[in-house]
């Protein structure tokens, strides 16, 4: 496996945290301080749909690849404009790619799901290309009256083609999950069906914050060094770790358990805030586009999310 080609694509309208002042009881000192996020982008008449099509195309065009060349598309979402169909359809029809489609929802560890199966399928010689898109809009799921969680949020897609490769520049992958509903979590609306009853559905994103920072920062640490030992590597070999964005101070805590410079940690929570499983496609495509990511080079991928799903891959580009 290899990456051939990256693109992504935001929402317009940018929404500052001087913005949240004006309907919730925050500032932008204790969002900066507490997070990390400056401002965020969110979907307003573009749909997250148009925003996952226009990173696929960006990607595509990137990878000088020809539609009928590419052999599966899958796409990480969590919340779309459909709960069916996902948006792997929706995003090939808007590309004219009748293949196959998959759509995951691993929550923010979707997009290092997407690349493990697209590994599989390129390893196993069923695919020769492959296109991953990861397109979100967690401003849907957040409820705006929440001030602990909607400032952690913004829209976003990022997209890779990735070709198949001897040997493969996915080394090594660790993905897994740790079972528990309770920390993060959006029940789907109860339904009209007069046989069923539920107790506490619909509603909006619940997050017990303090419960999902320890998993995170401790989850992230532990991934990434079984990823690097289990590749035999170690970690100051590794030229990026790509962490998934959901707030600075994560970040800095996992940086520091790992002991490793802080200019192996680039971000971009500061301009886009939590964008889940767009994070680190989103990541990759800055650093592709402006010379930081070189072929030859390791770099680390390290996320987690609700699920609790975890999990870290270490790609030679
Ligand atoms: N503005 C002002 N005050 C706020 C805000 C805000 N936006 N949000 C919370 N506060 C207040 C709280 O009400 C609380 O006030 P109190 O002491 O009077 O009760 C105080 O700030 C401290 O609240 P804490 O929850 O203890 O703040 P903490 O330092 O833990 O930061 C945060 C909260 C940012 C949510 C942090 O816990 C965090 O980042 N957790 C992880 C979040 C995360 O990664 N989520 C994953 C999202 S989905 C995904 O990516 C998979």
């Amino acid at each position: 496996m290899k990456i051939i080609g990256t693109g992504s694509a935001l929402p317009e309208q940018i929404v500052t945290n001087e913005d949240l002042t004006k309907f919730l009881d925050t500032s932008d000192e204790w969002i900066v301080s507490h997070t990390g996020i400056r401002e965020r982008r969110v979907l307003d008449r573009e749909s997250v749909n148009d925003i996952g099509t226009l990173a696929a195309r960006r990607a595509l065009e990137d990878a000088g690849l020809a539609l009928e060349e590419l052999d599966l598309l899958i796409c990480s979402n969590v919340a779309s404009d459909y709960f069916t169909p996902g948006p792997a359809c929706f995003i090939a029809g808007a590309l004219g790619f009748s293949g196959q489609t998959l759509d995951i929802n691993g929550a923010c560890t979707g997009f290092l799901q997407a690349l493990d199966i697209a590994d599989a399928y390129l390893r196993a010689g069923k695919a020769r290309n492959v296109l991953i898109v990861a397109a979100e809009k967690p401003s849907y799921l957040a409820d705006w009256t929440d001030r602990a969680t909607c400032v952690l949020f913004g829209d976003g897609a990022g997209a890779v083609v990735l070709q198949n490769s001897e040997p493969s520049g996915c080394i090594a992958t660790c993905i897994a999950t740790q079972p528990n509903e309770d920390f993060l979590n959006m029940p789907t609306p109860a339904g009209n069906c007069p046989f069923t009853h539920r107790e506490g559905a619909g509603g909006y994103l619940r997050m017990n914050g303090q419960e999902v920072y320890r998993f995170a920062v401790s989850s992230c640490v532990r991934d990434l060094r079984a990823v690097c030992e289990k590749a035999d590597v170690s970690l100051e070999a590794v030229d990026w770790f790509l962490l998934h964005q959901a707030n600075q101070r994560i970040l800095n805590a996992a940086q520091t358990r790992l002991k490793q410079p802080k200019e192996k940690f680039p971000g971009n929570i500061e301009r886009l805030g939590n964008t889940s499983s767009a994070c680190i496609p989103l990541l990759l495509d800055e650093m592709r586009r402006d010379g930081r990511l070189r072929e030859g080079q390791l770099v680390a991928l390290s996320a987690f999310g609700a699920g609790l799903t975890h999990g870290a891959a270490l790609l030679r580009i």
